[in-house]
């Protein structure tokens, strides 16, 4: 889709690159990031509003350092360079110059306003400004007609201004929500220099995306996975919106979901949204394949090509399907640039509905492709979704069978999904669930003896994993109070007939992951 009002992000690296974006929508601009390799063409189709070029992890001097395309800053278009995009256009400009630092200066720093500016407007100068630095080089000599307009104790050229020529440049982090006044100067720079106007909201989205799949779709027929989460929800809700009952929804019960969850979802998307839904019962086939499987890697294939196979069979059991709704996320469609570091290696194979679109011969609609995952959260409230669906943790495509470490059996499964629902419950007792990134039981293949009343017990052991994050990436575990552990543990070993022992994992990620398996 073309947007009227786009601001581009030029990407060098940064591991904040994301987050620029992020706070750009937040002010209600549409944002959009692009490699720093982006050809002048290219960006001038677009025709952006405003450019801003991020922070990145190289030196402007190294030999493969990214470069500017001088072009860029002729199309009369407002940038704003960020860290590294300061360098940048230090290196770049006539007069400017880089020089390495002999320490890289991580973190809060004090920044003293020097000069009267657009950027500084509604930012108070009298007291220094805490900001945040992420860099080893600065620029010590300001580019011909530049002004120097903020500084810190360590860096002399904070903050640079052309204003004749509309650009910008920050050494710190506007982005980070360590940086005082961060939004403040983001939106200055949006608003005051570049005139961007606002539009980009949530109900504009679901406006102009219900109307463009309309004319996208014509009368076409689709076929949709729902796995009960918020992307693939949002994907059905909308689509439905824009194509009624010409939307066809699956959901299979692959035998791996949490208590009820079956049922619960189905019931409530087709009584609650009038979804075109049909519920797959394939408990048997999915369990009957997994028996006696123990290698982690093994399970997901099953469970991965078993989906596929009955996913296949019921959406060709619906005349004139031509295409396939998918829930893919901007994050997932950004060209990634890694200047430094190799590719990233495959920890965990992860399922998806990948390799489908092709062997069926159908066209992909992907309705959320420009959204973030705070942004799917928002269209999921103004489409009206309960909370459960909107806050719901994520949940593993292979779902339990993962959380059983070694053989998935239905008598193991029914431990775990009772020992997992007084998890989730007691998590939304105490008011935590939401404070989490995900919470959950694991059932190891392990026995340990207790003791009940008079008898011994030797029984299963459950673990509890209970992390924060912010996107998977990393991890941490959370610090849950201990009576609330203590609820969860109780209720466990007194309610749960199975389980004599829980415990409770204290890793982080790296190195370990977040699931077990
Ligand atoms: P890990 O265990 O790799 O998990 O730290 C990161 C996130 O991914 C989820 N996860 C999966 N999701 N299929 C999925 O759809 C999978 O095979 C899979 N394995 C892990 C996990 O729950 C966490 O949110």
């Amino acid at each position: 889709m073309q947007h009227e009002e786009t601001v581009v992000i030029l990407d060098y690296g940064s591991q904040y690159t994301q987050l620029i974006a992020r706070r750009v929508r937040e002010a209600g601009v549409y944002s959009e990031i692009h490699p720093c390799t982006l050809s002048s063409e290219a960006l001038k189709a677009i025709k952006p509003k405003a450019i801003i070029l991020s922070g990145g992890p190289c030196s402007v001097s190294d030999e493969d350092a990214p470069q500017l395309d001088k072009t860029v800053l002729e199309l009369g278009v407002p940038v704003l360079g960020i860290c590294y995009g300061m360098q940048l256009l230090a290196h770049t400009l006539d007069g400017g110059k880089v020089a390495s630092s002999k320490e890289r200066e991580y973190g809060r720093a004090e920044l003293t306003l020097s000069a009267g500016s657009a950027l500084w407007e509604g930012v108070d100068a009298t007291t220094p400004r805490t900001v945040w630095m992420s860099h080893g080089d600065h620029v010590v000599a300001i580019p011909k007609g530049f002004s120097i307009i903020a500084r810190t104790s360590s860096v002399e050229a904070a903050a640079m201004a052309d204003p004749s020529r509309n650009i910008y440049a920050l050494q710190f982090h506007p982005e980070v929500a360590h940086t005082e006044d961060g939004e403040t100067i983001l939106r200055n720079f949006l608003f005051k220099i570049a005139k961007v106007k606002t539009g980009w909201t949530m109900a504009s989205f679901v406006e102009s995306e219900v109307a463009a799949l309309r004319e996208k779709l014509g009368d076409d027929h689709v076929v949709c996975a729902l796995s009960g989460g918020v992307d693939s929800t949002v994907v059905a809700v909308l689509l439905h919106k824009a194509i009624g009952d010409r939307l066809h929804c699956i959901f299979v019960n692959n035998g791996v979901l949490r208590q009820g969850e079956g049922e619960e979802v189905v019931s409530f998307l087709t009584e609650h949204f009038k979804l075109n839904l049909k519920y797959v019962q394939a408990q048997d086939l999915f369990l009957d394949r997994l028996d006696g499987v123990e290698d982690p890697e093994k399970k997901r294939k099953i469970i991965g090509h078993t989906f596929i196979e009955v996913f296949e069979r019921e959406a060709k059991a619906i005349p004139g399907v031509k295409w396939l709704a998918q829930g893919t996320l901007y994050p997932d469609v950004i060209e990634s640039v890694s200047f430094r570091g190799g590719p990233s290696v495959v920890i965990k194979s992860h399922h998806n509905v990948g390799g489908l679109p092709e062997k069926m011969d159908l066209k992909l609609v992907e309705p959320l492709r420009e959204l973030f995952k705070d942004e799917v959260r928002k269209v999921a409230l103004e489409l009206g979704m309960p909370d459960s669906i909107i806050w719901r943790h994520p949940f593993p495509g292979p779902g339990l069978a993962i959380r059983i470490i070694g053989d998935v059996t239905r008598e193991r499964l029914d431990i775990l999904r009772k020992a997992d629902k007084i998890v989730q419950a007691e998590l939304h007792a105490a008011d935590w669930y939401r404070k989490v990134w995900q919470g959950f039981a694991v059932l190891l293949p392990l026995k340990t003896v207790g003791v009940m009343g008079d008898d011994r017990t030797y029984e299963n052991v459950c673990a509890l994993r209970i992390v924060d994050s912010l996107d998977a990436m990393t991890a941490d575990w959370s610090r849950v109070p201990t009576d609330i552990l203590a609820r969860i543990s109780n209720r466990i070993i007194n309610e749960v007939k199975g389980i004599n022992r829980v415990v409770l994992d204290i890793s982080s990620k790296p190195p370990a992951t977040i699931e077990w398996e």
